[in-house]
């Protein structure tokens, strides 16, 4: 199977009450992973690139990256996607690299702005058949440059998203209901809870229309834990709570987007290997371990997080 756009898979994702797994690549090892864990579980996946991946690792490498991902998968759909794109510019690379779906995040632009740009990446987007994912309301966190402080963070106002999706022609929305970048979402104390209200605010005034998650990681203890005992100091590293995302997907989240899941499955692997092996220094030694970290987490999220599994 080509990459696909995420048209049918959303249609399919809402209809059924579950959500895809949206997750951030950079590299061979973590494109394997992701994919190797979909393809055994037959489940549609997203593979998604940041402008910080771009950078990283060079747009040709990971578009081929992909491409072979896709002819080691033949029975899974695959959408390669453009994370948080900051610029029509941006998203018209992308759509020319061979993307078949882009994020424009305008969602720290005034909305008049992000209703003109992202209306213009969606009027050439879908020239090509690529789908146009935007951004209403305000995460908190880390993205691409721009740090968020949590309290500054705005959730989505209902009230704006059928205007915002009838003028832009968007084909899904990623909405702010208390989720955020990076592995540091909630502090100790605090309930880890979704605005699963908002949501459903917007879900009744969109009806069939998809939602986005970002910010969705669940930050797993047993990563952390591994990752403080082996050198590591992330103190407090809190995520979501999976059973809360479990909800959201029953709804009207269709795109669940995971990235932090990654990066501890990773790291935690990584440091715990050169701690029990400090001799050792063939690359291939310790990425084999962190690339079975990330298929493990991966094929969990797809199974108890998103319910996608043989849905392809
Ligand atoms: O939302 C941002 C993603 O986690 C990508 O992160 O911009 O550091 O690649 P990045
Ligand atoms: P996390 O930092 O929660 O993994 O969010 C990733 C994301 O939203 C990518 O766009
Ligand atoms: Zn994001």
């Amino acid at each position: 199977m080509a990459l696909v756009n995420t048209k049918e898979m959303f249609k399919k994702a809402y209809e059924g009450g579950y959500a895809i797994g949206a997750f951030n690549v950079n590299n061979m090892e973590i494109i394997q992973g992701i994919t190797e864990a979909a393809g055994e579980l037959k489940a549609p996946v997203i593979l998604q690139v940041s402008k910080g991946a771009r950078a990283y690792a060079n747009p040709t490498y990971l578009v081929k990256l992909v491409e072979a991902a896709v002819a080691e998968n033949p029975d899974i759909p695959i959408v390669l996607h453009l994370d948080h794109g900051p610029s029509f510019e941006m998203c018209k690379a992308c759509v020319d690299d061979g993307f078949t779906s882009v994020m424009f995040d305008g969602s720290s632009k005034p909305y008049e702005e992000n209703v003109a740009e992202a209306s213009k990446v969606v009027e050439y987007a879908h020239k090509y058949n690529v789908t146009v994912e935007a951004e209403l309301g305000t995460l908190g966190g880390v993205e691409d440059e721009v740090s968020v402080e949590a309290d500054k963070a705005m959730y989505t106002d209902p009230d704006q998203v059928q205007d915002f999706v009838k003028r832009t022609g968007v084909d899904s929305l990623a909405i702010a209901i208390g989720t955020s970048h990076g592995a540091y979402k909630f502090k100790p104390g605090q309930d880890p809870k979704l605005r699963l209200d908002i949501l459903q605010e917007v879900a009744d005034r969109l009806p069939g229309f998809p939602i986005v998650l970002h910010g969705a990681s669940s930050v797993p203890q047993e990563f952390v834990k591994i990752i403080n005992e082996n050198g590591g100091n992330m103190p407090n590293a809190i995520g979501i709570p999976e059973s809360e995302l479990r909800k959201a997907a029953k709804m009207a989240v269709c795109k669940i987007n995971v990235d932090s899941d990654i990066r501890l499955a990773m790291t935690a692997n990584i440091r715990k290997y050169f701690h029990d092996h400090p001799d050792h220094f063939d690359p291939r030694q310790y990425l084999a371990p962190a690339r079975q970290a990330v298929k493990e987490m991966v094929a969990h999220k797809i199974v108890d997080v998103m319910g996608c599994n043989g849905k392809a």
